[in-house]
């Protein structure tokens, strides 16, 4: 850059206007190819990472409607999925929230035997971006803990209800706990992720925890939270290995994940998950899921306290849990005497689907520990 403009100078210095003008317009001709080259590549690095535009379930691109669904306030429309009694009869209603690449019929598989011992009414529903419910661009850590709450409102399950939630779904059960917590009877919190960035945290827990990851998850996870907005680039590029989870690598497989891990694979309906897009389901997960939030789990107050009514959270955890560190549950536990900690030695991040887990999960739920 230095040398046209140096050039167009030196022209002018010598007095003569034509030499100036020629001298300027060849410093144009040398500098033009340039500036369109940057264009280009501005232009080029914005399509790459631009996030293509979402499909809409029962639209022309999107997938066709083929579960109940329900229309929010807004406009959008949850997809679900019941089990169980009948909600009028039940004695107890509980709603299931997947994780990162499920959807509603990745429900806890609780025995029709229990279902009917203890009157239970299962709610299943597909996370905004999965399967067939709308895609939510704006979708916060707060959106779907209320989403959740106009969910049980729309299907008239009454004033309070259960939760449960697995992996990315266990991370939205602080959520609830946050902002809906009138709203909840007791909660089960499955491997739920943690978010290496909340508060509270001693540095040496968040370090320890960050080292268990792969170093292309550590990657994944760094990018989803410091520059969202290349999360779509990152994940869909091939330059650098991208997140086993979302690749389904088999080294994050622990011991007892292994077997477990038949069971994901086996799924008939598991081409529906993504079927909006990976960047509304997985990548906005990602985003949101590492991304900065204004409160932090870990500084949490007990939302039950001096309510009068016994509403119980249990936190479960394997000690072999490859997808999400067991350090930052672990920690937690410590920090929140109201939360109840199940620490399971040997099993690693798939022990909900492990047979028989199901049911000794929600027996403890609502019947309180043996
Ligand atoms: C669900 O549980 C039943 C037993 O209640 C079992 O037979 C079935 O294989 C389980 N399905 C999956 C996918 O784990």
């Amino acid at each position: 850059m230095a040398v046209p403009g140096g050039a167009s100078s030196a022209a002018a210095a010598k007095g003569s206007p034509a030499a100036a003008a020629a001298a300027r317009s060849g410093a144009l001709r040398r500098r033009l190819p340039l500036a369109l080259l940057v264009v280009f590549l501005a232009a080029l690095v914005y399509s790459q990472i631009q996030p293509p535009p979402s499909k809409v379930p029962g639209g022309p691109r999107g997938p066709p409607v083929t579960a109940p669904r329900t229309r929010l306030r807004d406009g959008r429309h949850l997809a679900y999925l019941e089990s169980g009694v009948p909600k009028e009869e039940a004695k107890y209603k509980i709603i299931f929230v997947h994780g990162f690449d499920c959807c509603r019929l990745d429900v806890l598989n609780v025995s029709q035997g229990l279902l009917e011992e203890l009157g239970i009414y299962l709610l299943s529903f597909d996370r905004p971006g999965y399967a067939e419910s709308d895609a939510h661009p704006a979708r916060t850590e707060k959106s779907i803990a209320l989403d959740i709450e106009e969910l049980a409102d729309n299907l008239q399950l009454g004033p309070k209800f259960h939760l449960i939630g697995f992996s990315m779904g266990g991370e939205i059960m602080w959520s609830c706990l946050k902002y809906i917590p009138h709203r909840l009877a007791g909660v089960a919190i499955l491997a739920p992720v943690g978010n290496y960035w909340w508060s509270g945290f001693p540095p040496e827990v968040v370090e320890e925890a960050w080292h268990v990851q792969f170093p292309q998850d550590q990657r994944a996870v760094w990018v989803s939270h410091h520059l969202p907005w290349l999360t779509h680039w990152w994940n869909t590029q091939s330059l650098f290995p991208g997140s086993s989870v979302k690749s389904k690598n088999p080294i994050i497989l622990s011991k007892e994940d292994t077997p477990l891990s038949q069971k994901f694979i086996d799924r008939t309906y598991k081409d529906q998950v993504r079927r909006l897009g990976e960047h509304d389901s997985l990548h906005r997960d990602m985003m949101v899921g590492f991304g900065k939030w204004s409160w932090s789990p870990v500084e949490m107050e007990n939302p039950f306290a001096g309510a009068g009514e016994d509403v119980k959270v249990h936190l479960w955890h394997g000690v072999e849990d490859l997808y999400v560190p067991v350090q930052l549950s672990r920690y937690i536990s410590k920090r929140l005497p109201w939360v109840i900690y199940h620490e399971l030695p040997t099993a690693g991040h798939l022990f909900p689907v492990a047979d028989g887990m199901p049911d000794v999960i929600v027996r403890s739920l609502l019947l309180g520990d043996e």
